[in-house]
């Protein structure tokens, strides 16, 4: 009896901090790099998977390079199945749509209570950025935007030094961030 109290009050002293990367792909690109982060700092990872609109009607046309997409403004989403109360910083990629965020990380910010955290954010692209920081930190609201990577088109570059890159980052701000 008296070794689970102290097991209890030891529990009770100290909290860990801990980081997740929530990060939405259509094509590999993010997820690849969402993957490299999660590997080489052993945390949580979670996809955000857009529920498809039961009504066409609810999404509009957008061409990217000759291609047409069906896009969602604001996508229901699959239930993460985390309590973002359990973390103290969020890694969060997207590919940029539409010279902004993708519309499912637009819904991970409407849909759950993302309080007092500190967010970095890492971006894929094909050279056509806008003014994606501004727009994220928006988004993000009173969350504290602490560092942020972006990488062009990183599947058709050398993986290797992309790898090296990304961890690099995810390292220094893990340290910095949590200790
Ligand atoms: C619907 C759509 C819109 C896009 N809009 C842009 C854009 O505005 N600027 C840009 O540089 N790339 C744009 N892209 C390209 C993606 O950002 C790029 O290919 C990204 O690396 C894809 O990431 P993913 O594989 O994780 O989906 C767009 C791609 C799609 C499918």
């Amino acid at each position: 009896m008296k070794y689970f109290e102290e097991t209890i009050i030891i529990l009770g002293v100290f909290t860990i901090s801990k980081a997740v990367v929530i990060y939405y792909s259509l094509e590999q690109e993010t997820k690849t790099l969402a993957e490299m982060i999660s590997d080489a700092s052993n945390i949580e990872i979670k996809e955000l998977v857009p529920i498809e609109p039961e009504d066409r009607r609810d999404c509009k046309t957008y061409f990217w390079k000759g291609k047409k997409y069906d896009l969602a403004n604001n996508p229901k989403l699959e239930d993460l199945e985390i309590s973002i109360d359990d973390y103290d910083l969020i890694f969060i990629g997207t590919p940029i749509w539409e010279l902004t965020y993708s519309p499912p990380v637009k819904s991970f910010f409407n849909d759950y209570e993302v309080k007092n955290k500190k967010i970095a954010v890492f971006y894929t692209h094909e050279g056509e950025k806008g003014d994606f920081l501004e727009k994220f930190k928006d988004l993000i609201g009173e969350n504290e935007l602490v560092a942020y990577i972006d990488f062009y088109d990183p599947l058709n570059s050398n993986l290797e030094s992309v790898e090296e890159e990304i961890c690099k980052w995810a390292d220094v701000v893990m340290k910095k961030e949590l200790g």
